[in-house]
């Protein structure tokens, strides 16, 4: 690796931690974010985007790992994976308690698997790791998002929340993993741009092809209201989306890193607030070996 790099901060470690959510056993309604319709099945059908696309992300760092030297990283792929593992298992369980409400968990899903078995054939593995770079720049922009605009959650059940809490911590723990691979790898700058726009485009217009799909099929398509409303959520002004647009630009510049953008004490916070939902032993102390120069 070049001298003069970016990595996470000091007291960042990439950490698994191994979780139980009260949603499990005291459920949650239908329309839990708020009671909107809208909302709430956007979230709910992000939730089955997470089997196919953690899945996704692991295959593609664990197709390099063999390549890196530094053994600080691998060890670091290695919590990276257990990670997004233990993510797709925590969706699992709200997904299927969704399904159990009728919602169509299983046609929502199978589209995002679609999507992602495509981009598997065409893609090399830098290919992939570079998609994948950019589809954790993406959940890293929703964490960033939900720490920073509180008004996002707002109303949501509290129970649902903190698994979206949890996992928006996680995110943007992990979020310069797979760039690190990449860069220890020698990826290029061009292949990491030209993957990102189509990445960011297809996923989010699968999200909003899926919402309105679930909202058809509960027949709210006519609650024009609550449909306005939620568009404005995402795409309005302060928007959930909107608000990403600095990060999808900050992307392009060759100088780059997801830790240009510092959420240590936003997941220091989040550890602080909802600790006692952690049930392995987690070692809060900071990462030994950090580099913590600015490029
Ligand atoms: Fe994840
Ligand atoms: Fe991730």
């Amino acid at each position: 690796m070049g001298a003069a790099l970016i990595r996470r901060p000091e007291g960042v470690k990439v950490t698994y931690r191994r979780m139980k959510f009260a949603f499990e056993d005291e459920g949650f309604e239908r329309y839990w974010h708020g009671g909107s319709p809208f909302r709430s099945l956007f979230w709910t059908q992000l939730s089955t985007a997470f089997e196919p696309g953690e899945k996704f992300f692991i295959d593609s760092a664990r197709a390099l790992k063999g390549e890196i030297d530094d053994p600080a990283l691998q060890e670091e792929i290695m919590e990276f994976c257990r990670q997004e593992g233990h993510h797709t298992a925590q969706h699992l369980k709200f997904d299927r308690m969704n399904a159990e409400m009728g919602i169509d968990i299983d046609g929502c899903r199978a589209r995002y698997t679609r999507l992602l078995d495509r981009a598997r054939e065409k893609l090399e593995p830098m290919e992939m790791l570079a998609a994948t770079m950019a589809l954790e720049h993406f959940t890293a922009g929703f964490a960033d998002q939900y720490f920073s605009r509180p008004h996002i959650s707002a109303g949501a059940d509290r129970n649902v929340h903190a698994l979206w809490a949890w996992h928006a911590a996680e995110e943007a723990e992990h979020k310069g993993t797979c760039f690190d691979i990449y860069r220890e790898l020698g990826g290029g700058y061009f292949t990491r741009i030209i993957t990102m726009p189509a990445s960011w485009f297809l996923i989010l217009a699968l999200s909003v092809f899926n919402t309105f799909s679930l909202l058809r099929k509960d027949k709210k398509l006519w609650d024009l209201r609550d449909i306005f409303a939620g568009l404005w959520y995402l795409f309005g002004f302060r928007g959930l989306i909107t608000g990403m647009l600095p990060s999808f630009l900050s992307y392009f510049s060759p100088r780059f890193h997801p830790w240009k953008t510092d959420n240590s004490q936003d997941i220091r916070d989040w550890q602080n607030e909802y600790g006692d939902l952690i049930l392995n032993p987690v070692n809060p102390k900071p990462d030994p070996s950090p580099a913590t120069a600015v490029s």
